[in-house]
């Protein structure tokens, strides 16, 4: 498969953002996780990470262009607020996967929303950075059929 891996704001911080929710890899230890997984399940992967709102937008349109074949997305705050990057998603009709490092449904009021959800394959929630090779595994379980 051909995929990309996109991380809303924040998450270039990992490792130094709130450890106890994010755990104390960072975000170039994660890249490496990724791509090691990737290796060897034989899948292309790129990545991209932002703390801009239009950036993530632009970066789902040209997934399209690139004949991505699954993204994996953590939109991190922007999955309680943003209803361009639902429209994004739905306007390229890619398969999705959410993921969420922290379990989100035990956290704040504010995080149980999730506009981009509607519009995703899948979701995963709580399993620190693991759950990106989770989200991996649901979008080769879609193509499986
Ligand atoms: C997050 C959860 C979001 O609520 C938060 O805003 C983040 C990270 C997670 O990975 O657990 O930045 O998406």
């Amino acid at each position: 498969m051909k995929l990309l891996v996109i991380n809303g704001p924040n998450l270039n911080l990992l490792g130094i953002r709130e450890p106890g929710h994010y755990g104390t890899e960072n975000y170039q230890q994660l890249l490496e996780k990724i791509q090691r997984y990737c290796d060897e399940k034989g899948h292309e992967v790129s990545f991209l990470q932002s703390n801009h709102e239009g950036a993530l937008v632009d970066a789902i349109q040209q997934a399209y262009f690139d004949k991505v074949e699954g993204i994996v997305i953590n939109p991190a705050a922007y999955t309680h607020t943003s209803v361009a990057l639902l429209d994004a998603v739905k306007s390229v009709s890619i398969p999705t996967v959410e993921i969420h490092i922290s379990k989100v449904e035990e956290r704040e009021d504010f995080r149980q929303v999730s506009f981009i959800r509607q519009a995703c394959i899948g979701t995963v929630t709580g399993l620190g950075t693991d759950g990106y090779l989770r989200a991996i595994d649901r979008l080769e379980a879609h193509y499986a059929g």
